[in-house]
């Protein structure tokens, strides 16, 4: 599979800066759908509550903090609130394949300290935002795409900024830093599909690495 889609989806520069590597990720990567179960079992995926509702796309976290988001807004903090229990640790597989992204795209030295993993069903997006929680702005963010297809939009440091559109598939990897670090970028209702390996699922891993004085308890 890899090789009859890789003369057509070759590793393109999405902005200076951002770079997305199609198939970067093995397709045979079972490893990280045992991650992914194992980092769940302890840390349960849910749909966190704002100001706007409820996330349609299911979250949870892996590393020395987690995203979190409520009414009052959005933050990483050491513990699962849900839980009361520190994220589970980040497994060695998910930090070096991050590493090994980071340096493909031009990072060297990325040390990630957090991994949000998105579970998107049919009908779950991401609305437009910028990734800017961190308090590393040096760092880039790696983004891991597991099972059924997404349509990411990809734009600029101003909202407003022309969008590159692009289908990310099972194990397409997206970096974006320096110059492209805060542009804005969302994913549109995932479509109701079939993949081998997540049924009608789709998974999105982004490691950052964090300022650890931006850790709340
Ligand atoms: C995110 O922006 O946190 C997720 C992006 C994606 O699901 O591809
Ligand atoms: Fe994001």
């Amino acid at each position: 599979m890899d090789d009859l889609f890789a003369p057509v989806r070759p590793r393109t520069v999405l902005a200076e800066g951002a770079i997305w590597l199609p198939g970067f990720v093995p397709s045979e990567a079972q490893t990280l759908h045992q991650v992914i179960a194992d980092v769940s079992a302890r840390a349960p995926f849910r749909h966190f509550r704002t100001r706007m509702g409820p996330m349609s796309a299911a979250m949870t976290s892996c590393g020395a903090c987690g995203w979190i988001a409520d009414p009052s807004g959005y933050r990483y903090s050491r513990t699962d609130p849900q839980t009361s229990q520190p994220w589970p640790a980040m497994p060695d597989a998910l930090r070096h394949l991050a590493v090994r992204a980071a340096a493909e795209a031009g990072y060297e030295g990325f040390d990630p300290s957090s991994c949000l993993i998105n579970r998107y069903g049919p009908g779950a997006k991401m609305g437009l935002h910028q990734d800017r929680d961190e308090g590393r702005p040096e760092a880039p963010v790696v983004s891991v795409s597991l099972g059924v297809p997404a349509r990411f939009s990809f734009g600029g440091s101003l909202r407003s900024d022309p969008k590159r559109i692009i289908d990310l598939l099972d194990g397409d990897v997206v970096v974006w830093g320096g110059p492209s670090r805060f542009a804005w970028h969302g994913v549109s209702s995932i479509r109701e599909t079939f993949h081998q390996q997540t049924g009608a699922m789709r998974y999105n891993l982004t490691f950052r690495a964090i300022n650890a004085a931006l850790f709340r308890p």
